[in-house]
C-alpha cells in the first residue's frame, strides 16, 4: 500500500564530518520515506543516527549529498523557505525539551507564538491538539506535575501544532518505562493514522520498530547497512550487525545448561545446531518430520514460538541435527530451498 504513495523525504548520499580529519559521522547515507509510513532507524551509540535525522530538517547540513522533503529540494532554500518547510515537520525529542515555567497549553501553543499566531488562533489550535494527545484535563498543568508519558505527550502535540505532514521521532521514548514506551508508541501510530503522516522515528530498540515501524534501516559507522519491510528484515536478517539486533527480540536464547544436556553425536554422525525461522506459504509444513523422514536425520527441538510482525506470523525453532555431514547439510539447503531461513549455530 505505501508502495503506491509519493516519496515524503528522500536522503540521498548523505555525507558528514564533525572535525577535519575526523570519522565520518554520515558517510553516504540514503533514504527514502512513502507519505504515510512509519520508518524506523536502529543502530548503536554513536551509528549516526541523531546527525541523520537532524539532516531531514537542516539542523545538521550535510558536507554532500542531497536532502529532498515534499519535493522540495532543502539544500536550495533561502532562510524564509527553510523556516516554512520547518513547520512541515514536527520534532520530537528524548528529553522532552519542555519550557519548566509554561503550562502544558503554552508549552504547545510555544511554536505557534514563534510563527506569529494571534492568540485566539492559538488557543483554539491548543484546544485542538490537548485532546488529540490525551491530556485535557492538564491543560493547565506545569510539566513537573506531569508523568514522563504526559510529557511526552506534550512534547507530541508541541511537534504537531503547526500542522505538519512529517513527525521526526529522535528516541521519543528511550526516556520512558516500557509500559508507557508501548502507550507512546500507540498514540504515534494512532495519529499516523488519524492525520495521515509520514513519521521517521529513531531507536536503538528492536522491539520499539517491531512495534511500530513499517519499514526499517540499520545504521552502523554512518552508513545504512540494511533496510527494508520490518517483517523481511527480522525474518531474514543479512548483515550481522542486523542479526544482532534482531536476536535481541525475537531471537530464542538457548541456556547453557540444556546445550550441554544434548547428547554427542554418535560414531560417524555430526551434530549441527541451527535456528530456523518459518515464514510465508511453508510456515505450517511439518518440515521437522519430514527432514527427518526424507534425509534421514534425528532431529531434536531445543526451543520454538510462534510470533507476528503487524499481523504477519512466523515461527522460530532451535534445531539440534544429528546425521551424516552431508544429509545435514542436504537436509538446510532443502529447507533454504522452501523459504525458510536457515542461521547455523556454535553447537
Ligand atoms: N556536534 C558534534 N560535534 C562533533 N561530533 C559529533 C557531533 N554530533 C555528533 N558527533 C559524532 O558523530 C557521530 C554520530 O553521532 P550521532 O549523535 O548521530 O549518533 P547516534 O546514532 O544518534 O548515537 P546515540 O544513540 O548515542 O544518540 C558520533 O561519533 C558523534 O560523536
Ligand atoms: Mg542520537
Amino acid at each position: 500500500m505505501t508502495e503506491e504513495r509519493p516519496v515524503a523525504i528522500a536522503l540521498t548520499d548523505i555525507t558528514r564530518r564533525f572535525t577535519a580529519g575526523g570519522t565520518l559521522a554520515l558517510d553516504g547515507a540514503s533514504l527514502t520515506l512513502r507519505a504515510g509510513e512509519v520508518f524506523g532507524i536502529v543502530g548503536r551509540s554513536g551509528a549516526g543516527k541523531s546527525t541523520l535525522i537532524r539532516t531531514v530538517n537542516l539542523l545538521e547540513r550535510p558536507d554532500a549529498g542531497r536532502v529532498e522533503v515534499l519535493g522540495q529540494d532543502m539544500l536550495a532554500l533561502d532562510d524564509a523557505g527553510l523556516r516554512a518547510a520547518r513547520r512541515g515537520m514536527g520534532m520530537v525529542f528524548q528529553h522532552f525539551n519542555l519550557h519548566s515555567r509554561r503550562t502544558v497549553a503554552e508549552n504547545i501553543a510555544f511554536p505557534l507564538e514563534i510563527a506569529g499566531m494571534p492568540r485566539d488562533q492559538r488557543r483554539a489550535r491548543v484546544a485542538e491538539l490537548l485532546p488529540l494527545v490525551g491530556l485535557e484535563a492538564k491543560r493547565d498543568a506545569y510539566p513537573a506535575q506531569l508523568s514522563g508519558g504526559q510529557q511526552q505527550r506534550v512534547g507530541i502535540a508541541r511537534a504537531l501544532a503547526s500542522g505538519p505532514p512529517i513527525l521526526l521521532c529522535d528516541e521519543a521514548t528511550s526516556a520512558l518505562d516500557p509500559e508507557t514506551t508501548r502507550d507512546i508508541l500507540a498514540l504515534i501510530r494512532d495519529l499516523r493514522d488519524r492525520l495521515d503522516l509520514t513519521v521517521l522515528l529513531i531507536t536503538h530498540e528492536m522491539a520499539v520498530v517491531k512495534a511500530i515501524c513499517d519499514r526499517v534501516a540499520v545504521m552502523e559507522a554512518g552508513r545504512i547497512i540494511e533496510q527494508g519491510r520490518v517483517f523481511d528484515v527480522f525474518t531474514r536478517p543479512e548483515h550481522p550487525t542486523t542479526r544482532s539486533f534482531v536476536a535481541e527480540v525475537i531471537g530464542l536464547g538457548v541456556p547453557a545448561g540444556s546445550l550441554a544436556r544434548l547428547p554427542a553425536p554418535r560414531p560417524g554422525s555430526a551434530r549441527r545446531l541451527a535456528q530456523v525461522v518459518f515464514t510465508g506459504p511453508h510456515a505450517s509444513r511439518p518440515v521437522v518430520s519430514e527432514a527427518s523422514r526424507d534425509f534421514g536425520l534425528d532431529l531434536n527441538i531445543v526451543s520454538g514460538r510462534v510470533d507476528e510482525i503487524a499481523g504477519e506470523p512466523f515461527g522460530i525453532m532451535t534445531l539440534a541435527a544429528y546425521g551424516p555431514a552431508p544429509a545435514l547439510e542436504a537436509a538446510f539447503d532443502w529447507m533454504r530451498g522452501l523459504g525458510l531461513t536457515v542461521t547455523e549455530l556454535d553447537a
